[in-house]
């Protein structure tokens, strides 16, 4: 695919280097087109080198090949990362300042801005205006990560780290238009990923192999959507999804708490956490020694099952429950027992072991539904798998 990477002129330029090489790296014919004051951040040389493309920034040169025209009009996606405030102000009044401003008016493919500036800048009022008029015209603009800005301050403001951009573009190349349709704009939409951990003392625990791929990629495509979205994870290291507020867990008893205190404002939770059925019944304060006889056995103690608590603690009109299931043998029996047991409105099915679904970049799921319903979504990235499970709780949302 032909893709124009924009770049503006903010520290995090130097990220959209490595999102540049994830691309070429994909396969995709990129063409970097930075601002003017934006190779003062990252030189030509290196965009140059790493795309194996002429860097461009000013409609007056090369004008033989109408560059200002042409790349727009070839391109399959823009992406503009970072986009500054100054570069989306010019962007939503129209202004053709440069070649990048310029391709963005002859562009008519999926545009994606990704921000990146100080927290005021992007709270400003005149910032969210530029930017709900973008998002009016069909763009996709992305909400910064929070976390460490170019100074001492934090916030939000951050560029989504790299792989987060890359998986938003290869969700749009993907899905076309349709993934830049906010169709969950104004639902509250609570989601959990990764694996709990039971401590066993102070140096052990009793876990599982969930990476948080499938929860996160479920938040990132729920955020591209529209939706407000709450991601709790245990124990994944993974960049925050682009747009969601990240609570961070670690056992079974912190994921329950964190669920329940946020379910009341949710429209949509979706549990994708891989949870401990059991923990130890004791943790011991000091590290359990070798004894030179037989070990001592684990005695386990039950977790709470917390879809059924948040089932049975389900107030607010309307509120979906998803739940998933990690299964093996009879997959879809196991899943529709499940289903039953639980309450819940959906349950995704997913066969484990085997390097199946733990990890995984590529999922297959089936998605049971409480009213009868059974839809087969064959393998595919997980951000895909997450899609089609959105597709299923918008036409239930109503
Ligand atoms: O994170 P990845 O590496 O991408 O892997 C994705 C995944 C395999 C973890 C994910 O797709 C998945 O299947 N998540 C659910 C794993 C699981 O715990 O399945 P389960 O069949 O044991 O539990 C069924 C449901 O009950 C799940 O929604 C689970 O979150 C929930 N549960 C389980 C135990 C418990 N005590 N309380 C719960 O609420």
């Amino acid at each position: 695919m032909r893709i124009v990477l924009g770049v503006a002129a903010g520290i995090a330029a130097y990220k959209a280097c490595e999102l540049l090489r994830l691309l070429t790296e994909a396969g995709h014919r990129v063409r970097v087109v930075p601002t003017p004051a934006a190779l003062d951040f990252v030189g030509a040389a290196t965009w140059a080198a790493l795309s194996g493309q002429p860097v461009l920034t000013s409609p007056q040169e090369s004008v033989h090949e109408v560059p200002h025209v042409r790349l727009g009009q070839e391109a399959d996606l823009v992406i503009v990362a970072p986009a500054t405030a100054d570069l989306m102000a010019r962007a939503a009044a129209g202004r053709s300042d440069d070649l990048l401003t310029a391709t963005l008016l002859t562009a008519r493919c999926p545009v994606i801005f990704a921000p990146a500036m100080h927290t005021e800048m992007w709270e400003h009022a005149a910032t969210r205006a530029n930017v709900a008029t973008l998002r009016s015209r069909g763009c996709l603009v992305l909400d910064p990560a929070s976390g460490r800005l170019t100074g001492p301050d934090s916030g939000p403001g951050r560029l989504p780290e790299p792989a987060e951009l890359f998986s938003v573009v290869r969700r749009v190349l993907a899905r076309g238009t349709a993934a830049m349709v906010p169709d969950l704009a104004g639902r509250t939409i609570l989601v959990s990923a990764g694996g709990t951990r039971e401590d066993l003392d102070p140096v052990r625990y009793l876990g599982n192999w969930s990476s948080g791929k499938q929860g996160y990629a479920l938040a990132r495509t729920a955020a591209s959507r529209g939706a407000t979205v709450t991601l709790v994870a245990a124990n994944a290291e993974l960049p925050d999804p682009a747009g969601a507020r990240v609570i961070r867990v670690t056992s079974a008893s912190q994921l329950r708490d964190a669920m329940l205190a946020e379910a009341g404002s949710a429209d949509v939770i979706v549990m994708a956490a891989a949870v401990a059925d059991f923990r130890p019944a004791t943790r011991s304060p000091a590290k359990i020694k070798k004894s030179g006889g037989a070990p001592a056995p684990i005695e386990l103690a039950e977790n709470p099952d917390i879809v059924r608590d948040l089932v049975a603690a389900r107030s607010r009109p309307g509120q979906l429950i998803v739940a998933f299931a990690a299964e093996t043998g009879d997959v879809l029996a196991n899943g529709r027992a499940k289903l039953t047991g639980k309450g819940c409105d959906l349950l995704v099915v997913n066969q484990v072991g085997n390097g199946l679904a733990f990890g995984t970049e590529d999922n297959e799921a089936t998605v049971l539904g409480a009213d009868g319903s059974q839809i087969k979504l064959p393998r595919a990235p997980k951000d895909e798998i997450s899609d089609a499970i959105w597709d299923e709780v918008a036409a239930r949302l109503g």
